[in-house]
């Protein structure tokens, strides 16, 4: 049976910060389901922002060339996507807003140059979203879903679940909540999990 093939994304500039520790867990949870993680932290590659220049519309292909297309193929070859990034201003982080935008060729290649982006079985992909804010209110990941629910419109993926904790702002605040952390662990397996039964029946 395949393992299921999962690309984690750590899009906060902060290493060890709230999403990372969470992400962590929810890449431990997966692992120890059996699943093949391929872990990005956003900081540490260079990804210019979307220049809006329209190179891809000839091919479908961004014409700047640096770490975006190594993240991109990662997720083309994946089923699932754990996507972490803290609210900045009601959105995602500025890392994690500048690897949407480049994305913007794949919804050229699908909708202008027409080529399919399904991955190879031709099922849809399954994204877990994990975000945190400093703040408490009704609406605080409101425009973040937005975001990224059109995000993963793009790429052929359904958003599978959104862990969204508030009131955690220092480094270390979700270390004080070890049932945040628990719940993590235990989403990354069932994430691991669906994405077997989708994929392997
Ligand atoms: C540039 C910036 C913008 C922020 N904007 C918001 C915001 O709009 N709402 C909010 O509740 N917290 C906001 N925060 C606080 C972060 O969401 C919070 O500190 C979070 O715990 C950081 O997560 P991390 O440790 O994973 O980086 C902001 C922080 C920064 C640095």
């Amino acid at each position: 049976m395949q393992k299921p093939k999962i690309v984690a994304i750590y899009g906060s500039p902060r290493r060890t910060g709230n999403t990372a520790a969470l992400l962590k867990k929810a890449v431990e949870g997966a692992r120890g389901y059996g699943a093949q993680i391929e872990e990005i932290v956003l900081r540490d590659l260079k990804i210019s922002p979307c220049l809006e220049i329209y190179g891809c519309t000839q091919s479908g292909e961004c014409a700047i060339k640096d770490d975006f297309q190594k993240v991109r193929d990662k997720i083309m070859d994946s089923q699932g996507l754990m996507l972490a990034s803290p609210v900045f201003f009601y959105s995602v982080s500025s890392h994690t807003k500048i690897l949407m935008d480049r994305f913007q060729s794949l919804w050229v290649k699908k909708n202008w140059v027409q080529k399919s982006t399904k991955n190879q079985q031709g099922i849809k992909r399954k994204g877990l979203l994990i975000s945190v804010g400093a703040t408490r209110g009704k609406k605080l990941f409101d425009g973040m879903l937005l975001s990224v629910r059109y995000f993963f419109d793009v790429l052929d993926m359904e958003l599978w679940k959104a862990l969204l904790y508030r009131k955690l702002d220092f480094q270390d605040d979700v270390l004080k909540h070890p049932e945040y952390l628990e719940e993590a662990y235990t989403t990354g397996k069932a994430f691991a999990q669906a994405i077997e039964k989708d994929f392997n029946g």
